[in-house]
């Protein structure tokens, strides 16, 4: 979400003809490249971006913190429910708290993806993503962008890439911030994400039907940029 405050789940829509607003859904595995490709193409349509990943990995970072159970249901859409992030410039506010670089952690991300397989906590995140569809538009990343949440989009984006690809491009992003890691713990933290995502029984990571499916194994970001506007702007 760009430099907006996130309003609470439950209070009414921004705009009440928010099904107008254009959304460009953006979903894929872990490190396909979906946060990066969503800002740019987002700024180039001055619309508003929505980390919905970053949502998950918040409530992943109050659970270890709060030692919630990663499963515990009931309690972790209690905590998702007076969810009231702001996202500005850059930076992850909870309750006046920059949690920017701890929801980034590798233990986060591997807390985020397990309360992501669980059904209630994804139901109390339902209200908090759709009211982020504000004009002039929205570019929204994720998994179940196109398939859950933003079912309307206008333009639906699978983005995927070859694992060890991602896994490489996912150390290079560690080591610029200073962390260590090594590709082969990498890659197999990786592939145990994919496979929670993709076979969790509530909102699993798949390619909606009407999806245009693009991998980048191959591709720089300002290409899969580029090939997301063209298919927008040929709408
Ligand atoms: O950095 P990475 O791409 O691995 O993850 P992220 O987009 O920051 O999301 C963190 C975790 O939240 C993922 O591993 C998913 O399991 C989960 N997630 C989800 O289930 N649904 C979404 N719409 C977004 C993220």
């Amino acid at each position: 979400m760009n430099a907006a405050p996130v309003s609470p789940a439950g209070a009414a829509p921004a705009d009440s003809s928010a099904a107008q607003v254009p959304v460009i859904a953006i979903d894929g595995p872990t490190a396909s490249g979906k946060g990066t490709v969503a800002q740019r193409v987002a700024a180039a349509l001055g619309f508003a971006c929505l980390d919905s990943g970053a949502l998950y990995r918040i409530v992943g970072l109050l659970a270890l913190e709060r030692d919630t159970d990663l499963d515990d249901g009931p309690r972790l859409a209690a905590l998702a429910a007076r969810l009231q992030p702001r996202f500005e410039d850059g930076q992850v506010l909870l309750d006046g708290r920059d949690i920017t670089e701890a929801i980034r952690r590798e233990d986060v991300g591997r807390a985020a993806s397990r309360v992501a397989a669980v059904g209630p906590l994804r139901a109390a995140l339902l209200a908090l993503q759709r009211q982020q569809r504000r004009p002039p538009g929205l570019v929204a990343d994720g998994r179940d962008m196109g398939t859950v949440v933003f079912p309307d989009a206008c333009l639906k984006v699978y983005l995927q890439a070859d694992v060890r690809v991602r896994a490489e491009r996912r150390l290079k992003q560690l080591i610029e911030k200073g962390y260590s890691a090594n590709l082969a713990d990498l890659l197999q933290t990786l592939r145990e994400r994919d496979q929670r995502d993709q076979t969790r029984d509530c909102a699993p990571l798949i390619a909606a039907e009407d999806a245009k499916v693009l991998d980048s194994t191959t591709l720089t970001v300002e290409e899969v940029v580029a090939q997301v506007l063209q298919w927008y702007r040929g709408l």
